[in-house]
């Protein structure tokens, strides 16, 4: 069971952001609701601005609503769907992406983000395996669950109890053990002007 895989930092972190990282061998064993309660209240915590809150969660719980579930599983990529079939809670994440006035909100996306990574770090506080997926079908969420237009569909995260990484496909068993990698900051953190790298 590869339950930890904590990220080489270059400088010590916190454990919860250094901690977190997305597996992909769940069991099958069921997240409790008071689980669940508290990864969406730290996503309902999460900054937004001007509090707008436009990020909305549709969850699937396997152990209560099977039929759900499977609606949205279907709309998985294959790819994703391998490595999720224990899997036993989905929660899509999407962005409300209009204010009160009908303007669109810029920072819908940014905002949902950032109540997705709280709840993935809760996930991770709580010991619960936790994986954000774009490799969905947008359309096909989009029309199963009659999502209004000014609705965009982000990401779905599953949540489960780690499982046996032996048990997944020689390729998926691979990558479950290699190392977490990030590009340098130089190559990403830039100071002053565009391109020139940031240095301690
Ligand atoms: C928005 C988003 C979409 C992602 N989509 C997928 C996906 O469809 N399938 C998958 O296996 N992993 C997906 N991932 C996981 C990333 O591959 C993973 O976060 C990245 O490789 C870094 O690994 P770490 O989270 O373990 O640090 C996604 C992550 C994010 C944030």
């Amino acid at each position: 069971m590869t339950k930890q895989k904590p990220a080489p930092t270059a400088v010590p972190i916190h454990e919860l952001i250094a901690g977190r990282w997305s597996p992909r061998a769940y069991s099958s064993e069921p997240v409790s609701r008071e689980a669940l309660h508290t990864v969406i209240e730290a996503a309902r915590w999460a900054p937004s601005g001007y509090n707008l809150q436009p990020w909305r969660f549709l969850v699937f719980d396997r152990t209560a609503d099977e039929a759900a579930f499977k609606r949205a599983f279907a709309t998985l990529v294959p790819f994703n769907q391998q490595w999720n079939a224990p899997a036993p809670v989905l929660i899509a994440v999407m962005a409300h992406t209009l204010n009160a006035k009908g303007e669109v909100n810029r920072t819908a996306q940014y905002d949902a983000g950032a109540a997705a990574l709280s709840l993935v770090l809760q996930a991770h506080a709580l010991g619960l395996a936790a994986h954000q997926m774009s490799g969905f079908d947008v359309h096909a969420f989009r029309t199963e669950f009659a999502l209004p237009n000014e609705v965009e569909p982000l990401s779905i995260i599953s949540i489960g109890h780690y499982g046996d990484a032996e048990k997944l496909e020689p390729v998926l068993r691979e990558r479950e053990k290699a190392q977490r990698t990030r590009s340098a900051v130089g190559e990403v953190v830039y100071e002053n002007t565009w391109k020139h790298p940031f240095k301690v």
